[in-house]
């Protein structure tokens, strides 16, 4: 059985951590070239599992399969408190996640629409004919995904009434962005003949709320303790940390902000667009006035944990073809970007777990510094 939870992982050399992911992932001689020569680079420092390319977290066992995770960041804490956080869910059963629905949604933005209602009985009636324009030559199409479904919004805007079409496309493995917005401009001059308006945008949202993931773990309470606190004390400190963060927005954006440590390092290490995973984490945040994207509470023996958030991520297309992101791909193993999806936002609620665990008690200021200096003294020494 391939395990990610290698008792004092971070104390190995390089070399030997290297042999573990190695033979956990089966690199080739091609991985292990490229891995030595990020080592070689001038600011390569060998600090919080950094083989190079980027630094690795440990422990994680999500939907029962084992992941060492590559995270592409700069503060070497943030990969601790990952291996911290899975280590204490893998206590518990490890991470379980599933995949809401997984489509983007382009839009299409017509202003001038004479008649509303009109329209939007010529776009319904036509729907089958404009998928028919968005799916034509499109590879997508053979291997299941493409464009599924069609909205039309009406939204008034402060220079006037809009005629808004989603355009709803299964993107598979792929981000989408270009694709959807492909589609979005070879479906535009159709829709323009039925709703005799001037279009004008033609562009993915990044509020994927169509492509949401939910992951869900528990850890028993009496795991949780840490040095001078018990389980107990330690849960209590994290339910403190989660009511503030539903009712105060100037804890909320830090809470949010330490759950992105986690799955934008992921999101950079496999070539991912970061910034697009970050757009729609924090606008579903705010889909109701902003609020935490996780929640933890007690059950029992047990401290329950639940996140769910859109996660527009790839395993095709883009930065994803890169070399370091095909071995960070490699490394992880993954089939598909849904399993990629689940994997990411399981990192983001371990890093969450681990954060709030130490700040309801003894503070951050002890590990995180810890780590923090040793990379200043190692950058300086350079
Ligand atoms: C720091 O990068 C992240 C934290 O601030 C997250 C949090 O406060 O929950 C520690």
């Amino acid at each position: 059985m391939k395990t990610s939870a290698i008792p004092g992982f971070s104390k190995l050399s390089l070399e030997e951590k290297i042999k573990i992911i190695k033979d956990f992932a089966n690199l080739n001689s091609d991985d292990l070239n490229l891995i030595k020569k990020y080592q070689e680079l001038p600011d390569f420092l060998e600090l919080e599992n950094n083989i190079g390319p980027f630094k690795i977290a440990t422990n994680f066992l999500v939907n029962d399969k084992d992941y060492f995770v590559p995270m592409e960041i700069e503060e070497p804490s943030v990969v601790a408190a990952a291996s911290r956080g899975a280590k204490l869910v893998r206590s518990g059963g490890g991470f379980n996640g599933k995949y809401l629905d997984s489509k983007m949604i382009g839009q299409l933005q017509i202003l001038d629409v004479e008649d509303f209602e009109e329209s939007r009985k010529n776009i319904v009636k036509k729907k089958s004919e404009i998928l028919e324009i968005a799916n034509a030559n499109k590879k997508i199409v053979e291997l299941g995904g493409g464009a599924k479904d069609l909205e039309v919004r009406e939204i008034n805007t402060e220079k006037g009434k809009n005629l808004i079409l989603h355009l709803i496309v299964d993107t598979l493995d792929a981000m989408g962005a270009n694709i959807v917005n492909t589609m979005l401009e070879e479906i535009t001059p159709f829709v323009v003949e039925l709703t005799k308006g001037k279009p004008c945008l033609r562009i993915i949202s990044n509020f994927a709320d169509k492509r949401i993931v939910s992951v869900e773990c528990k850890v028993p309470i009496q795991k949780l303790g840490i040095k001078n606190y018990t389980g107990e004390e330690v849960a209590s400190g994290i339910l403190n940390a989660c009511a503030l963060a539903k009712a105060d927005i100037y804890r909320t954006a830090t809470h949010n902000k330490g759950v992105m440590n986690g799955i934008d390092s992921v999101a950079l290490a496999t070539g991912n667009d970061w910034r697009a995973i970050e757009a729609g984490v924090h606008s579903y945040a705010a889909r109701n006035g902003y609020l935490p994207v996780t929640d933890w509470w007690k059950e029992g023996e047990y401290l329950r944990g639940k996140i769910e958030i859109p996660m527009a991520i790839a395993t095709i297309g883009g930065a994803t073809n890169s070399k370091k992101a095909r071995l960070a791909l490699k490394i992880l193993r993954v089939k598909s970007a849904k399993e990629l999806g689940i994997l990411t936002a399981s990192v983001g609620l371990a890093n969450n777990l681990a954060a709030l665990s130490v700040l309801g008690t003894e503070g951050i200021q002890k590990g995180h510094m810890k780590l923090h200096k040793e990379f200043i003294k190692l950058s300086q020494n350079q």
